[in-house]
């Protein structure tokens, strides 16, 4: 068997005790930090469960699973820890369809995600549209879809959640203020009006952790010393009168 087991969204205290429960059971566990920030203390949590966690790499993960996890958990029970839900990232699907293909009974342990910290925000969950990640653009690579993904979930009056680039192996991860102004650089080639200088929106930082949260025109935010990751954006759709107000209540703290 293969237990996909969430972490939760802030630190080792969000794990479930139905997690520590299996954790404590099993002979092999993993945990990946590459599609999320993790501020936890991996070495408490492993005082907790009596064993050593083994750290997967994103090639461990994606090129090479059968020389790790899967070939372990043919054989015995393992686990895979994750940052946030273990099924809000693409990688750790791929995972359960390949344990599938060769056999391996795989069960999922939820837990806390940024999918519903963001809500934290004030806005509510049934009125965001596509999420859209924002990648750190690159010599020769310069993607535009999260600002189309904006363009659209505002023509629908959503709001839009960004993910943020985690370059976990550089140990950089994107901030509110990179988000902004890439796109804003993407704006000034574009002249779409989507994001501008005076744009509401919010940036977040650690939410479910210390939770820092700030909403203003894009220009004011843009500036703004979040610190430490991980961080999200977000722009407001079509606001209902209770998010309205909620968000003035960040604007006063
Ligand atoms: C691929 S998503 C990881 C999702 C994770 N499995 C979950 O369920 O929350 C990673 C991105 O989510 C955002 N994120 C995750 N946790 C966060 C938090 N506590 N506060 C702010 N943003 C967060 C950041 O933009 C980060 O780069």
């Amino acid at each position: 068997m293969l237990y996909l087991i969430g972490l939760g969204i802030h630190d080792e205290e969000d794990i479930s005790l139905r997690s520590l429960n299996i954790l404590k059971k099993i002979d092999k566990v993993y945990a990946e930090f590459y599609t999320n920030a993790f501020n936890g203390d991996l070495g408490r949590l492993e005082g907790l469960i009596g064993k050593k966690i083994l750290i997967l790499s994103r090639q461990d993960l994606e090129e090479r699973p059968d020389e790790n996890i899967l070939k372990y958990s043919l054989k015995e029970d393992a686990a895979l820890l994750v940052s946030g839900d273990p099924m809000i990232a693409t990688t750790h699907s791929d995972i359960v369809l390949r344990a599938g293909k060769s056999g391996i009974k795989t069960r999922v342990i939820h837990s806390s995600s940024i999918y519903s910290a963001v809500m934290e925000t004030g806005l509510q969950a049934y009125n965001f549209g596509k999420t859209a990640s924002i990648p750190y653009p690159e010599k020769g690579y310069h993607p535009t879809s999260f600002y189309d993904v904006l363009r659209d979930n505002l023509k629908l009056g959503a709001h839009t959640l960004f993910l943020l680039d985690v370059r976990a192996e550089e140990d950089r991860y994107m901030t509110v203020n990179d988000a902004i102004r890439i796109l804003l650089q993407i704006e000034e080639k574009r002249r779409e009006s989507i994001f501008t200088e005076e744009t509401l929106c919010i940036g977040a930082a650690r939410l479910g952790g210390d939770s820092l949260i700030r909403y203003g025109k894009a220009k004011d935010v843009k500036d703004y010393d979040f610190g430490k990751p991980p961080h999200i954006l977000v722009v407001p759709g079509r606001l209902h009168f209770m998010e309205e107000e909620m968000l003035e209540t960040l604007t006063h703290k």
